[in-house]
């Protein structure tokens, strides 16, 4: 309920928000080119936050940051948002 009201409410603010956290916090140690050059599911981002948390990542001070974060990244470099360059075609995609 509170969740849905939230996002139905700010959903474009919490979208900007996520960028805003991501360029803040990401690009404290490398380039965002790093995270960028990355296409990973929302479990593997999850971890890598956890893992850049481990290494002195400010943003985990902030749950609300890392759930922006988390679902900025989710949205424009999850699994869906590229096609796999080095992976074999799925059985009976091709018809072969
Ligand atoms: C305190 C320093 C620090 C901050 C801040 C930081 N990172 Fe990192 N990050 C590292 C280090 C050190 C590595 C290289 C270690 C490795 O490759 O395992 C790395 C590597 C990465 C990689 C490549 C890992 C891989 O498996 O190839 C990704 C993706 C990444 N960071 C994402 C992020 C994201 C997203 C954030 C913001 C939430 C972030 N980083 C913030 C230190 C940091």
């Amino acid at each position: 309920m509170f969740f849905v009201a939230l996002v139905a409410a700010s959903w474009s603010e919490a979208v900007d928000k996520g960028e805003q956290a991501f360029q803040e916090n990401c690009s404290l140690c490398h380039p965002l080119d790093r995270p960028r050059a990355k296409h990973l599911t929302r479990d593997e981002w999850q971890q890598t936050i956890e893992k850049m948390i481990g290494f002195g990542c400010p943003i985990g001070n902030s749950k609300t940051a890392q759930a922006a974060v988390l679902d900025y990244l989710v949205r424009t470099q999850g699994p869906a948002a590229t096609r796999p360059q080095a992976s074999v075609s799925p059985p009976g995609a091709g018809g072969q």
